[in-house]
């Protein structure tokens, strides 16, 4: 999980690259590396541990000319973050620089029989391992680079794409991909590659999706042309891009984080637009029109996901269950891929994630697949690697999430679960009409409650100052909360590293209880619904060993007012959709503390934004 960049044209290829770091720069971001071909034939690679701008300030007094080049934004996996160990990967030759997403897995192999023939390494990286493989290649056979890159692709084992420049043909640019996302802009005479089209959205809306085991040969003189592994040639797919670039902006915003919760009420009316109407009960999902059998005759659903998309995914069981009366069960799909899951095609397994691209989520589709199950994304970015891999699915529609921590991806993947379970309940006739109605009138409700809710915002600051000293947190939620409150506490912990945990409010006297004192602060989800007089009793047991208790209550409840140290009040939402109000105060609960710690909310340490390896 890196990104990568790659230019060729007529425009001086950093500034087109730096440009393009800085909109990956959520795919990690602890040491960052250009490389470009100078006027003069000279391969310039530049490369420094820290986040692109510390690799601006490097290059400051380098020679950055040239119209071709690569670029890197790295989440360390082989090897500490550091300069040495920073991409490009130059072969020792110094003609071939090399940028990588992904993991080789059999790199430790390859590395041994490559020093037996005396190659030395200067890095401690899988990725250094296939540029020396494909200088190997090349020097001892006399091959192209071309060939040689599709000869050690065909050696390496594991993930990958990646982005090539050789000082041998300095008018072209290789760029490959297996498991990791590589994305290529059709410009008027200049071609863009990257891990995502935010780097190129600006310069033209004309993209191709590499496939699995493809390659791109991108030359300045030649049309595009794009190959197999096997040397077989590909079809070239281009299809249009629906991003603006104000999307990947702060818009006055101090971080993507806030500007994304704050963009719920328009991302919600998005993500309901055209699947439900002005008025009536209605609900259109294509995916589930077009595969009405599927869903009518499914044995049970599994739901597969991970971090916060699998909180979601829990609160998709429930609704499912309750409103489409059918067995859900809600995976891990890191642990589900190994677990030799009984599935076949009776099953349908539904893959819930922000960008598509989850290593672990995708491992687990592959195997449903195989399995013979049918598989149904819900996912945010079109065109990902597991919008592709799925059966049908429906898109969230938020927008791009670049906020690490996500916000708006996940009343997004909620709202769409709650349409699903409409409609799936709507086919099999397992909902009641007027419970219908007023899940479906809820639906639409949502952004102008998401509004009022937002109105939270200056207390929520003011509240946080209160516990910055906080070590540990303890969220509270039942039913549909539950999940929030699991929600709650992974926001909390991601972004200002205070330890939190979410329980159950009914489980914390199986043992949580005990460490209720005067230091630990517990957030409890209390919105009016069935749990209202249960959770009075759960906030009653924390206050009793003197804790201090925020609740998250409907307005205008007095009862919880009066036990509880501070209160943030929402609007009355249907139970089924209340989780998608009550995360919106967490969200900026989590956000002003760690703000108050002064921690880098919208870049967390030790992560990134989307996991594309194990
Ligand atoms: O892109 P995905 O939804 O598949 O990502 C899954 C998790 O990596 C992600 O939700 C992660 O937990 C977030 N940082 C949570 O805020």
């Amino acid at each position: 999980m890196c990104g990568i960049v790659g230019y060729i044209g007529t425009r001086t290829a950093y500034d087109v690259l730096v440009k393009g770091l800085h909109r990956l720069e959520y795919r990690g971001y602890d040491s960052a590396g250009v490389a470009m071909i100078s006027p003069e034939g000279k391969l310039n690679v530049y490369k420094t541990q820290g986040k692109v701008e510390d690799l601006e300030r490097f290059c400051d007094s380098k020679d950055t000319a040239g119209t071709i080049g690569i670029a890197h934004t790295r989440w360390a996996t082989h090897g500490e973050p550091n300069d040495i160990n920073a991409h490009p990967h130059m072969a020792p030759g110094g003609r071939i620089a090399l940028v990588h997403n992904g993991t080789i897995e059999n790199y430790g192999v390859l590395r041994e029989a490559l020093e037996r023939e005396g190659r030395v390494f200067r890095s401690e990286t899988d990725t250094e391992v296939l540029v020396q493989l494909i200088e190997y290649i090349k020097e001892t056979s006399g091959c192209s680079t071309l060939d040689a890159v599709r000869e050690a692709l065909r050696e390496v084992v594991g993930a990958y794409a990646i982005a090539v420049v050789d000082l041998d043909n300095p008018g072209t640019l290789i760029g490959a991909r297996k498991s990791s996302p590589l994305v290529i802009g059709l410009g008027e005479e200049e071609t863009f590659l990257a891990s995502d089209a935010t780097p190129i959205v600006e310069y033209t809306d004309k993209v191709v999706y590499l496939n699995d085991d493809e390659i791109a040969i991108i030359s300045r003189s030649e049309p595009l042309k794009i190959i197999t592994t096997d040397n077989q040639p590909s079809q070239i797919d281009i299809k249009t891009l629906r991003m603006s670039v104000s999307e990947l902006e702060k818009g006055g915003y101090p971080h993507f984080m806030l500007k994304e919760i704050f963009e719920q009420p328009r991302t919600i009316n998005d993500c309901v637009r055209g699947r439900i109407g002005n008025s009536g009960s209605q609900v259109t999902l294509s995916g589930v029109i077009e595969n009405k059998d599927k869903f009518l005759n499914a044995r049970r659903i599994v739901i597969v996901a991970c971090g916060t998309s699998w909180h979601a995914g829990l609160i998709g069981k429930r609704l499912l269950q309750e409103i489409g009366r059918i067995p859900v069960e809600v995976e891990y799909a890191s642990e589900f891929r190994y677990s030799n899951p009984i599935l076949d095609e009776r099953d349908i397994v539904i893959a819930i994630s922000q960008s598509g691209e989850t290593a672990d989520t995708l491992a687990a589709i592959q195997m449903a697949k195989e399995r013979g199950a049918f598989v149904y994304g819900v996912c945010n970015v079109v065109g990902s690697s597991i919008a592709r891999a799925t059966d049908s699915g429906t898109y969230i529609h938020v927008g791009p999430e670049i906020g690490v921590a996500s916000t708006k991806a996940f009343t997004g993947q909620v709202t769409v679960l709650a349409m699903l379970a409409l409609a799936v309940g709507s086919i099999k006739g397992t909902i009641d009409k007027q419970v219908k109605a007023d899940v479906v009138k809820g639906l639409r409700n949502l952004p102008s409650l998401i509004t009022k809710t937002l109105k939270l915002n200056d207390q929520i600051e003011r509240l946080s100052a209160t516990y910055t000293y906080a070590k540990n947190f303890l969220y509270l939620g039942r039913g549909y909360n539950f999940p929030a409150a699991l929600e709650g506490a992974l926001k909390l912990k991601e972004i200002s590293y205070i330890h939190a945990e979410g329980y159950p409010a009914a489980e914390m006297k199986h043992g949580p209880i005990a460490l209720i004192d005067r230091e630990l602060p517990t957030v409890v989800i209390a919105p009016d619904d069935e749990m209202h007089e249960k959770i009075i009793s759960n906030i009653q047991q924390v206050k009793a060993r003197g804790g201090s208790v925020i609740a998250v209550i409907t307005k205008g409840d007095e009862t919880i007012r009066e036990i509880a140290d501070h209160v943030l009040e929402i609007p009355q939402v249907p139970e089924c959709l209340s989780a998608i109000i009550t995360s919106i105060p967490l969200q900026l609960l989590a956000y002003h503390i760690a703000i108050k710690k002064g921690c880098d909310v919208d870049m967390p340490r030790n992560l990134a934004k989307s996991v594309t390896v194990e």
